[in-house]
Formats: C-alpha cells, sequence, structure tokens
C-alpha cells in the first residue's frame, strides 16, 4: 500500500479515537459494537478498508499517547493508555477474570485521590501497581495525542512515518519459540522494536522533566542504556551469559540482538535456555527499573540474576531432556541453572 493511503488510513484510527462523526458513530456501531477497536479481528467477513485500518493499529499504537484524567472515556483492561499498550494485551484475558472487575470498568475504577490504588489481589495486579508509578495522572480531561503531549494528528507527520519501510524482521524466532514465557516474551519484543516508554521518550513526549537513570548511574535512560550500556544491568546480563556458557564481553543492544539471533537456531536445549535467559532478563530488567520508580531501592544484581534463573528453570523443567546421560555441556549448564536431569 502507497504511504499516502496509509497515512490516510491513520487519521481515520485518529479519527475513530477523537471524533463523533457520523462515519465513527456508524463505525462504532455495526463494526465494533459491544467490543474494543482493539481487540477486534482481522480475519472474517469484513471490507477490504476495515481490514486495512485494523492492520495499522500496531502503528499507531507506537504513536497515541494516552492521558488519563478525570473522566471515564478509557476502558481499563482494554485501552492502550498503559505505556502505550492495552493491560489485556500484556497480561492476557486471565488478568481480568482473576482481578474480579469487571471488563466493561474504566480507568477511574483504579484512581483514588489522584493516585494509582490498584487492589493488590494477584501476582499480576502487584506487578501492574508497580508499573503504572510513572504514568502521570493529569487533573483534566481524558485526552489523546499523537506524537507527544499536546500534539494532534498531522496527516503529513503520519506520511513522513509511514514512508520509512521496515527492516526485515530476522529476530522473530528468538521471540515467538514454543517454549517462551509471553510476558518475557511481549517484553523483549518491545524492547527489540525500541518501543518501551524509557526515560529519555517520557522526557520527550513531556511527561517527567528527567531522562536520568534510575539505577543511579548519571547517563540518561535510553533502551540502548537499559539493555545493557548501564553498569548495573550490564553486570546482570553478564552473569546470566556466564550461566549460558557464553564467554564474551557484552555487546551493543543491536549487536546483542543479531549475536542471540544467529546462535539461537532451533530446538536443542542449550538454544531454547538462550533465548528463555535474554527474555528473562530484559522482563527483570524492566521490572526492576519499574520496582525503582516506585520504591527507593533496588536489589543487587545477584537477586535478579536469581529471578531469572527460576523463571527460566521452572520452564524447562518437565522438558524432556535427559541431562545425565547427554554431554558435559548439557550437565554444566543444568547444574548452573539448577535443572536436574529429567525422564
Ligand atoms: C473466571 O474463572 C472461573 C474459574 O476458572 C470461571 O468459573 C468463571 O466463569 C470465569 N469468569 C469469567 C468472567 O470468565
Ligand atoms: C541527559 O539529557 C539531558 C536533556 O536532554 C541533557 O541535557 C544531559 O546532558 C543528558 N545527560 C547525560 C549524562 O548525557
Amino acid at each position: 500500500m502507497k504511504a499516502w493511503n496509509r497515512a490516510l488510513l491513520l487519521k481515520l484510527i485518529w479519527n475513530l479515537l477523537t471524533e463523533h462523526s457520523l462515519w465513527v458513530q456508524w463505525c462504532k456501531q455495526h463494526l465494533i459494537r459491544k467490543h474494543s477497536f482493539w481487540n477486534l479481528p482481522t480475519t472474517g467477513s469484513i471490507s477490504w478498508a476495515w481490514r486495512q485500518i485494523l492492520h495499522l493499529r500496531n502503528i499507531a499504537l507506537c504513536h497515541l499517547v494516552y492521558i488519563c484524567g478525570r473522566e471515564d472515556k478509557f476502558s481499563l483492561w482494554h485501552d492502550p493508555w498503559f505505556h502505550g499498550r492495552s493491560i489485556s494485551t500484556v497480561y492476557g484475558h486471565r488478568v481480568i477474570n482473576d482481578s474480579g472487575i469487571a471488563d466493561s470498568v474504566r480507568v477511574q475504577a483504579v484512581i483514588a485521590n489522584d493516585h494509582w490504588c490498584w487492589l493488590a489481589t494477584s501476582p499480576d495486579l502487584i506487578e501492574i501497581q508497580y508499573r503504572v508509578q510513572d504514568i502521570p495522572i493529569s487533573t483534566s480531561t481524558d485526552r489523546i495525542f499523537w506524537g507527544s503531549v499536546g500534539q494532534p494528528f498531522l496527516t503529513k507527520k503520519a506520511w513522513e512515518l509511514v514512508r520509512e519501510s521496515a527492516p526485515p524482521v530476522r529476530w522473530v524466532n528468538l521471540v515467538w519459540h514454543s517454549s517462551r514465557i509471553s510476558k518475557h516474551a511481549f517484553c523483549l519484543w518491545l524492547a527489540i522494536l525500541g518501543a518501551h516508554r524509557t526515560r529519555d521518550k517520557l522526557l520527550t513526549l513531556g511527561l517527567i522533566h528527567s531522562a536520568c537513570c534510575l539505577f543511579n548511574c548519571g547517563e540518561n535512560e535510553s533502551e540502548h542504556h537499559l539493555f545493557f550500556e548501564c553498569p548495573y544491568t550490564r553486570q546482570i546480563w553478564s552473569m546470566v551469559l556466564s550461566k549460558c556458557n557464553i564467554r564474551r564481553s557484552v555487546l551493543t543492544w543491536p549487536q546483542e540482538i543479531q549475536w542471540m539471533t544467529d546462535h539461537t537456531r532451533g530446538n536443542k536445549f542449550p538454544k531454547v535456555l538462550r533465548k528463555l535467559a535474554l527474555a528473562a532478563t530484559v522482563y527483570h530488567v524492566w521490572m526492576e527499573r519499574n520496582r525503582r520508580a516506585f520504591k527507593n531501592s533496588f536489589l543487587p544484581p545477584t537477586a535478579i540474576v536469581f529471578k531469572i534463573q527460576c523463571d527460566v528453570a521452572s520452564k524447562m523443567v518437565g522438558k524432556e531432556i535427559n541431562l545425565d546421560r547427554l554431554d558435559e555441556h548439557y550437565h554444566s549448564l543444568g547444574i548452573s541453572w539448577g535443572i536436574t536431569g529429567t525422564v
């Protein structure tokens, strides 16, 4: 599709989210109905144009900025106010059921006195309560912007954006392999796309006043800094690498992705372990960074490595690998990760 067409379709998404025109009302009544625009499937008997619009949702998500204020416009579970994603995409639909909070509830339900107040009734909800801490709550209305706070959608800006063609995706199997842990895979995927709302982006969006890294290293936080230029996270990744029997120094983020893509092909035990280890590291670094934003302390690298090890080991347990019968390399990996021989 031509870039200009796609920019115009992005404009329709923008209208759908922000306007009440006849076309928007018609779409809501006939195409969206009781569902959320963000969850509609792209398959089934839908028109070509509507399908193209749905396909552009992910591009739109990278640029939409939802600001939660004093209204009840945004769906708690299905609108992408949560670091550019919806809670149901990040945590899956089970989190809704586990929470006991109705599917139709609005974001207001978890705000009290201008503070986030999720009930701590499940590990996911406790985690969400951490992760929402750096999402500001506005004292005005619920609003949606494009690109940065205060900016409306401009077709020309969108056109410039979609004109840059996407590079081929070589790392798909690094992220979406069959043994993945879904929360970790999602977090890694965002990190590879550069789509985490790191502090440098929050600063550009006008949401915070300093991009300073939360691990006190004195540098500004960006995706590359977090993975793994920061001395704190670098130490964690370096320990994880040696647990994987990989003897090399830590590379830059794009080089790490490249290296891991090249050295994790297939489903052999050491390869799967590497993939799980990378995703778990990115996930736990990101979680620790969020905890740091909320609490005033952070755990020592060894404690993070321990969390990574537990997650990876619990995923590998029960897989049919006979660590005792296989070679020494497998055996030493099993020992490092606390995975004992299975059937
Ligand atoms: C939530 O899960 C329980 C137990 O698995 C099930 O009985 C119930 O119907 C579910 N509720 C919803 C709203 O899906
Ligand atoms: C961090 O970012 C700010 C604002 O862009 C800049 O002024 C400052 O020099 C940066 N600090 C470092 C250590 O790069």
